[in-house]
């Protein structure tokens, strides 16, 4: 194991238990997992796992009232969304993973932010030519003396383009396509992207500087081979939404500098991404009333309260067929516990039932806010009443039918309020809502599922 001479330039770590060998292998031979193995630069590889946060501070330790916290300010992008989901903006010397399934706006965003900031930036294009963003800059009105563009693939001309422009801020687009000649495994490997990734945030340590790195993510939404690199960079954010819906959503979901439950939301038009300033109207903008099997909830997304229309249907299943628990924009797994309650605690029989769920308008919420929408919209579906036109509803469902408090509860019913619900079926124990709506809305307590059944008119 572990042959460490100076000839051999690289070695292979498995990503699972740390061995080392000259040789790559389809298989660990110390924990025996395969398709472990990675490239990496031997002597750099292994040190280069501990990334020095503060390099800046390199004398000891330091009594913790003196360390500097001046050097960790975010620095706000320009772009407002962006500011929420990073909680204030950019930090220097950080690393920062945008992950995104093909198409869906990455290299849109990154040069918006580009040409948003005032300093001077990079944008590496790893993927398309410089004529290609060029033109894409033109429709985006991204066209400015201190954006740098440079179309290279190969991480030490990079670092040197770093070296002579001396940006603040550089997008790498995307990592996956990003080769150190150093390693001799294949461009797109994990050992590649592990490498590379090592080396930039090596780069923005070193130089104070903050690098934007693209991550493809494949179907299933992991990020092309690389967990690993989830763990070298300070954030993680995420880029999602229907390829066939305008709305994009963006989440941090890993922030050494702020907080991992902001979402940001942007609507793709002609001219690249504008913010959605209020989402609440856009997600009811199609809703109808009166119609049987859908349910309005205030869900919370971080600190910001977004109404949304939650659907139902359910129809009788085949015999002999499991059924089918069909969710989307929402919980699968929340989905078909729910169903379960719903039977035995709500006495609302969908045990036969296939049942089709979803957000309305592309939204996708994972709160437990949502429950008790996803039950009454099922109920109303089932037993085929429609909820009252101006009614909410939000709460938590347990197992045993009962509705449990959720958080920031006045500021759902205010947001409910603004767009002109009057009645809001509520967990028992929620706090009084705001003085300035207390007038306008009613507040339905309920404690059980089947108070709130009966509170929406949607019980047999
Ligand atoms: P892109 O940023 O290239 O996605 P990614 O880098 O994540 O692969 O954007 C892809 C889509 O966005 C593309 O299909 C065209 C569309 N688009 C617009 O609708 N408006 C615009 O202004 C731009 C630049 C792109
Ligand atoms: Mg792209």
């Amino acid at each position: 194991m572990a042959a460490k001479s100076s000839k051999i330039k690289t070695l292979f770590a498995c990503s699972e238990c740390g061995a080392q060998t000259p040789k790559w292998a389809g298989r660990c031979t110390e924990c025996g997992d395969w398709n472990t193995l990675v490239e990496e630069i031997a002597g750099g590889g292994a040190d280069a796992q501990v990334i020095p946060l503060a390099p800046t501070n390199r004398s000891g330790p330091t009594r913790i009232g003196e360390v500097r916290t001046d050097t960790a300010r975010p620095i706000s992008t320009g772009i407002a969304e962006l500011d929420i989901v990073l909680g204030g903006g950019l930090v220097a010397g950080s690393v920062t993973l945008l992950g995104g399934e093909p198409g869906i706006g990455k290299s849109t965003l990154l040069l918006q932010l580009l040409a948003a900031r005032a300093d001077t930036t990079l944008y590496v294009s790893a993927e398309e030519s410089a004529t290609q963003v060029r033109l894409r800059a033109e429709r985006l009105d991204a066209i400015r003396p201190d954006l740098w563009l440079h179309a290279e693939t190969s991480l030490p001309h990079v670092i040197a383009a770093i070296d002579q422009i001396r940006p603040e801020l550089v997008v790498i687009d995307s990592i996956q396509t990003m080769v150190d000649p150093d390693l001799t495994s294949a461009p797109g490997s994990v050992g590649q992207v592990r490498g590379c990734a090592h080396r930039l945030v090596n780069e923005a340590k070193e130089r104070n500087i903050a690098i934007v790195l693209v991550g493809h993510v494949t179907k299933d939404g992991n990020l092309a081979g690389p967990r690993v690199l989830e763990h070298v960079v300070d954030t993680v954010l995420q880029f999602e939404g229907d390829r066939h819906h305008a709305l994009r959503l963006l989440r941090a979901v890993k922030h050494r500098f702020g907080p991992t439950n902001e979402l940001g939301l942007f609507e793709m038009v002609g001219a690249g991404l504008v913010a959605v300033p209020d989402p609440s109207t856009m997600f009811l903008a199609d809703r109808r009333t009166g119609i049987p099997g859908s349910a309005v909830v205030p869900t919370m997304e971080g600190r910001r309260p977004i109404v949304v229309e939650l659907q139902a249907l359910t129809s009788p299943g085949m015999e002999n067929v499991p059924k089918r628990r069909s969710a989307q924009g929402i919980d699968g797994g929340r989905l078909s516990m729910l169903m379960a309650v719903l039977g035995r605690r709500g006495r609302v029989m969908v045990g036969d039932q296939d049942v089709y769920a979803s957000a309305a308008g592309g939204a996708k919420i994972t709160e437990p806010g949502l429950d008790l929408g996803i039950c009454l919209a099922v109920a109303s579906a089932m037993n085929d009443v429609p909820l009252p036109a101006d009614m909410a509803v939000f709460g938590e469902v347990g197992l045993g039918g009962e509705v449990r408090q959720v958080g920031h509860a006045p500021r759902r019913v205010t947001e409910a309020s603004r767009l002109g619900f009057r009645r809001i079926i509520v967990p028992a124990k929620s706090p009084e809502p705001d003085d300035d709506v207390a007038g306008s809305v009613r507040l339905l307590r309920v404690s059980t599922l089947t108070e709130a059944l009966r509170a929406a008119g949607v019980n047999e």
